[in-house]
């Protein structure tokens, strides 16, 4: 019982530094940005360029984290992990606008999650509702990330690992050693 108290505890404080850390507007640094797109093709760096400073700081630790584990990793790998979160482009949201939904899709049944984010964020459907829409582009900002990296013209282990990246290793459909070591580094 108190190693699950321990957990949560390790958690929470983890969340609550992802948090504050996630308030700072500052962009990476210069050598971490030109080394990021130095691994992206042309329609990755505008992506790249479009994210905002937190999920691009994000990007480059996971990035620098996934070039350690695997020294001469190929180019799409590390445009992988750069861009795993391109998607949450979509939603527009900021820090509180995420803490919020986060909350509100922890609030919703399981089951019902993945029916409600998708016919929320379909723009013909229910989505003409604005602020359902954005809640439910946040919830499948994975699958958006993958739309936007294909008509990027990425390499398909970039766009797949856009989508799968919450998804459970058994459903996974990248190179599943790869993966691990990309989720590894992510610690989000
Ligand atoms: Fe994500």
């Amino acid at each position: 019982m108190f190693g699950v108290v321990g957990t949560r505890i390790t958690q929470g404080r983890h969340l609550a530094k992802r948090f504050f850390a996630s308030l700072s507007s500052d962009r990476p640094s210069t050598a971490d940005d030109q080394w990021i797109r130095a691994n992206l093709t042309s329609g990755e760096e505008e992506l790249w360029g479009r994210m905002d400073p937190a999920d691009q700081r994000h990007s480059v630790q996971v990035a620098r984290d996934v070039e350690r584990a695997l020294p001469g990793a190929d180019r799409a790998v590390i445009a992988a992990a750069a861009l795993h979160d391109v998607g949450k482009l979509v939603c527009g949201y900021g820090t509180f606008a995420r803490v919020f939904a986060t909350l509100f899709w922890g609030a919703i049944p399981a089951p019902f999650r993945s029916r409600f984010a998708f016919g929320w964020a379909d723009r013909q459907g229910p989505g003409r509702m604005g602020v359902f829409r954005r809640l439910g582009e946040y919830r499948i900002h994975p699958e958006l990330g993958r739309d936007l990296l294909v008509a990027a013209g990425s390499d398909p282990f970039t766009a797949n690992w856009a989508a799968e990246h919450h998804t459970p290793t058994d459903r996974w459909t990248v190179d599943p050693q790869l993966g691990h070591v990309l989720k590894e580094c992510d610690d989000d």
